[in-house]
């Protein structure tokens, strides 16, 4: 076990590199499943990846890393029988299976792991490959899938669920025929998953907007080298902690339009505030901070171009500690709070009703705290940054799940912290 061991209070300076986006990489490592060969150029080096490449390895697919990607070889896949031991560890793994139909007519699943920020069924995924023309069974711990063919159809999803979109985007994307998707999500992960396709010889239109049309073709191009987009989030989490700890950071290699909405709201609630700027220009965005944060304001979680649920940890974390109040809904998933305990051990004042935390800030102290799941972990490390004295984050895998080196990429703007062997 891995824990993180910060001392907080310094402010950061210097460029951070942004990787490619976790959510994108793993479905497009799923799509390899149809197109069978498939280069991830800077494939983010993290845990889910790690993950994904031994399930994608145990059904019989060579996974390699390079210095630049990783390569996937998908063709001799022989069995669809996927492992428990592992499928329980990421949610991702679950977007298999719409490709697998699709090849080979049959799959045997468990029910998806993860991290635990809600009940996370499953029922808009299975829902649309019933109508696709798949049977499901279930059983106590297991969903066996099979569908000899899938028909292209018309599908109303009845919430914008991202890995149901893709799930189904996977399924059909061989089908026969036309499927319509309808109140797809508008991720542009999603976006970034049709335009792999297309790259592989798909016919789909509408990805990045509720209304994907996918023309089945008969078979997918191999040998595809794809990169994919910019990791939002991780961005979305250095702005965060610059804005909370202060100083001057770049962020490089940005898809600013992804992250327009966190931009637009923090500068909203900043504007009187001579303390702190955010520019952007082309792929970069500039972030200068005092480092004497005011709070944030009211957030609420929705699905894209909203703000973002994955975010929503991380905002607490800055709203803890910066001066004035800041609230955050979370209406995405029932129960993503687990991180607060962590801030309350820190000092944190807040209240928590239903679903909606709100902050009054006040100054954090160091403490010894466990990363509930991803996000959760992230927003501890940043409130470890900010507080006074010694932070210890446990469980830092959980973190490493989603974000790329780090530590590191901390350390390098200055940040004190580094990864220990837990004793
Ligand atoms: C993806 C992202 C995750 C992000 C989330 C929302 C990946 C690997 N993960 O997760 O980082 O936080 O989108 O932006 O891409 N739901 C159902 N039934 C279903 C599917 C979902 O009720 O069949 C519910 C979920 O419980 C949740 C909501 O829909 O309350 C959103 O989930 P969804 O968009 O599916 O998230 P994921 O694809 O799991």
């Amino acid at each position: 076990m891995l824990s993180y061991s910060m001392e907080g209070g310094n402010k950061v300076y210097g460029e951070v590199q942004i990787s490619s986006a976790k959510n994108s990489a793993l479905t497009v490592m799923c799509a390899a499943i149809l197109n069978k060969e498939v280069f991830i150029k800077n494939c983010p080096n993290i845990g889910d990846v790690t993950v994904m490449s031994e399930i994608l390895s145990s059904i019989g697919a060579t996974v390699k890393r390079t210095s630049d990607g990783l390569y996937i070889d998908a063709s001799n896949v022989y069995t669809t029988d996927l492992p428990k031991s592992k499928t329980s560890k990421i949610r991702a793994s679950f977007f298999l299976v719409g490709p697998l139909l699709s090849r080979f007519g049959t799959v045997s699943v468990s029910k998806p792991g993860g991290c635990k920020i809600g009940e996370r069924p499953v029922d808009i995924h299975l829902e649309g490959f019933k109508a696709l023309g798949a049977k499901v069974s279930e059983t106590e711990s297991r969903f066996i899938i099979t569908a000899p063919i899938l028909h292209g159809a018309k599908i109303h999803l009845r919430y914008p669920s991202v890995g149901a979109t893709e799930n189904l985007i996977l399924a059909s994307a061989c089908a026969d025929g036309v499927t319509l998707l309808f109140n797809s999500a508008k991720e542009p992960e999603v976006k970034d998953l049709c335009d792999f396709l297309n790259l592989c010889g798909a016919k789909i239109t509408g990805g990045g907007t509720s209304i994907i049309r996918i023309d089945g073709v008969k078979k997918l191009n191999s040998g595809i080298t794809f990169k994919p987009l910019p990791d939002r989030i991780e961005a979305g989490t250095f702005l965060l902690l610059c804005y909370a700890l202060g100083g001057k950071v770049e962020l490089s290699g940005v898809k600013c339009e992804n992250i327009y909405y966190l931009v637009k709201k923090i500068l909203d609630n900043t504007c009187n505030n001579d303390g702190f700027y955010v520019k952007i220009y082309n792929d970069n965005i500039y972030i200068y901070s005092d480092g004497n944060p005011k709070g944030l304001g009211r957030f609420v979680t929705m699905p894209y171009p909203m703000f973002p649920t994955d975010l929503h940890p991380l905002v607490s974390a800055v709203g803890a500690a910066a001066s004035g109040e800041t609230s955050v809904s979370e209406t995405v998933f029932d129960s993503r709070f687990s991180y607060l305990q962590g801030l309350k051990k820190m000092g944190a004042d807040f209240t928590l009703h239903g679903e909606t935390v709100t902050f009054r800030g006040r100054a954090l102290h160091g403490e010894t705290v466990t990363a509930p799941d991803l996000r959760g972990g992230a927003a501890l490390v940043v409130a470890g940054l900010k507080a006074e004295g010694k932070t210890v984050v446990k469980c830092a895998e959980n973190v490493m799940r989603g974000y790329e080196d780090f530590s590191l990429k901390l350390r390098k703007i200055g940040a004190k912290i580094k990864t220990v062997k837990e004793s």
